[in-house]
């Protein structure tokens, strides 16, 4: 910790203090505890690379903000004046084996051709970027083209023949505007998915956008079963919606041609623990993540059927542990902002990409 940081509040030092003491009693920080399912999840030689530990290690991390020089302002944090860099110094080490660093040139031989795309929200954007930056900084040489139309974001290598895309699309099933409304259709994804098609590689997410009301609530009403729905609980849209893109993947994916991972539900450190400051101060990993959040559960519970098609990158719990790699106020909204929910770059979803590769080995 530097000694510049900001004084801490006695209520936080109490709480850190506590989880220095019990990371004493459990060096080896633990993420299971709750029933681990293996749901579709890929493993290397019968280890689950998503559970384990924070490790301090200096070579860390694997590229500086000023080698990517496309990182959006939101997620651009030491650009934005954040001063400490402890949390850049962690690399994920799983319990039962080992996974390699990421290997950018050997990402893109292995994808040359080959189209990837992001598909969610805005932390799916935050990964995507993740991916271009560790791609660039690895072959910083190589031209790279990066173009924008509408909701579509297409990061391409074009010596490699490489496209990297982002989709923006917070919900994932369809919302069409009819009548001036903008209406959600839970069964249908017949209008989002013609962007998925033809990809090689697809990345999924979705979950925060279904919790907003209010002005940023984005649709009017819902369609469920062509019946129309003032609102509805949330957690069952969410999870209705999650069982039409299942059945998308059933019907209209070759598992042979297309690799489809979802990533997990990313967490959000808003009042963390019920403690009354944010994400702000916080300057090391927690040790212990709490119970997988009711949206993971729904999201293992609708993939778990389909196993072999759907690799689950399951980021919950070894994100939960990171509360100090949010923007907090170094994100866009500056001071104004505070920002618990996406992440740093450099940072954590870094190490969502190097996951995903090493599932992809
Ligand atoms: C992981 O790497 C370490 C250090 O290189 C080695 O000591 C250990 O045996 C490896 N573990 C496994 C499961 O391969
Ligand atoms: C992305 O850009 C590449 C290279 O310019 C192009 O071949 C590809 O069709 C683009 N993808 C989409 C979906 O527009």
């Amino acid at each position: 910790m530097g000694s510049s940081s900001p004084p801490v509040p006695a209520a936080y030092a109490a709480a850190l203090g506590a989880l220095v003491l019990l990371s004493l009693f459990n060096h080896a920080v633990k993420v299971q505890g709750e029933s681990n399912k293996k749901v579709g999840r890929q493993e290397t030689e019968g280890c689950d690379i998503f559970q384990g530990s924070w490790i301090r290690d200096d070579s860390y991390p694997s590229y500086e903000y000023t080698q990517c020089p496309f990182i959006e302002k939101a997620f651009n944090c030491q650009n934005n004046g954040r001063t400490d860099n402890e949390y850049l110094k962690y690399r994920w080490q799983p319990k039962n084996c080992n996974v390699s660093r990421f290997d950018g040139k050997e990402f893109l031989s292995r994808f040359k051709g080959k189209s990837i795309m992001f598909v969610g929200d805005s932390l799916s954007l935050n990964q995507w970027q993740s991916l271009t930056c560790m791609l660039h900084s690895a072959v910083p040489q190589a031209p790279y083209k990066l173009k924008r139309i509408g909701t579509l974001s297409n990061f391409t290598f074009p010596t490699y023949g490489v496209s990297i895309m982002y989709s923006r699309n917070a919900l994932l099933v369809d919302v069409i505007r009819e009548n001036d409304r903008r209406v959600l259709k839970l069964n249908s994804v017949a209008s989002s998915s013609k962007t998925w098609e033809k990809m090689d590689m697809l990345i999924f997410d979705t979950w925060h956008w279904w919790l907003h009301t209010g002005r940023k609530q984005p649709w009017d009403i819902i369609e469920y079963n062509k019946v129309l729905y003032q609102n509805m609980d949330r957690l069952h849209a969410y999870e209705i919606a999650l069982n039409t893109w299942a059945s998308w993947v059933e019907s209209r994916v070759d598992p042979r041609r297309t690799k489809i991972f979802f990533q997990g539900v990313s967490p959000d450190h808003d009042r963390f623990a019920g403690l009354p400051f944010d994400c702000e101060r916080w300057r090391q990993p927690l040790i212990y993540p709490g119970v997988r959040s009711k949206p993971q559960v729904v999201l293992e519970k609708v993939l778990q059927p389909l196993s072999k098609r759907v690799n689950l990158l399951d980021i919950y719990s070894l994100s939960k542990l990171r509360i100090d790699g949010h923007p907090s106020v170094y994100g866009s909204g500056g001071h104004r902002g505070m920002d618990c929910t996406h992440w740093c770059l450099p940072g954590i979803p870094d190490t969502w990409n190097q996951l995903l590769f090493a599932a992809l080995t």
